[in-house]
């Protein structure tokens, strides 16, 4: 059964690439597998890169929390790219609660005011 697919597979491939040859076939297979591999590394690097450069947040009461609760879902680049007022942050936090994030009553003031204190609309460096 197995057999049999396989060398269908292999009449398609020759078919398509015209390559009859063994050695020009896995030559041919050799260079994919590579393309592949490859690819692989492209994509893990790519994920990799936010974690290698770090924490990107500027210091300040709160950070670890904030660190701790909002890497969940996405990376801490997408909320430091963020400037915004403390309306606009509590509207985000509100998104956050509905795409499932969870803080207590303490945690989200705490949270609140280190975002509008580090990430306002003119950021203190
Ligand atoms: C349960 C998952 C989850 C958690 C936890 C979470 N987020 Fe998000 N966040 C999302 C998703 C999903 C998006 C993208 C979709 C969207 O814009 O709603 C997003 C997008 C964002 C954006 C970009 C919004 C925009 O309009 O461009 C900001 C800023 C943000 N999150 C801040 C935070 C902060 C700050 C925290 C921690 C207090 C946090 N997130 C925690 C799921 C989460």
């Amino acid at each position: 059964m197995t057999g049999n697919i396989l060398r269908e597979l292999w009449k398609w491939q020759e078919r398509h690439t015209g390559l009859r040859g063994k050695w020009n076939q896995a030559f041919l297979i050799a260079k994919t597998l590579k393309s592949i591999l490859v690819a692989i590394a492209v994509l893990v690097s790519f994920n990799l890169a936010p974690v290698q450069a770090g924490d990107p947040l500027p210091k300040g009461e709160g950070r670890n929390l904030v660190s701790k609760k909002c890497q969940r879902c996405h990376n801490l680049d997408r909320i430091q790219e963020m400037r915004g007022s403390r309306e606009q942050w509590s509207e985000i936090l509100e998104e956050m609660t509905n795409n499932g994030l969870e803080l207590n009553d303490k945690d989200s003031k705490l949270v609140l005011k280190y975002l509008e204190t580090h990430l306002g609309p003119s950021p203190k460096k």
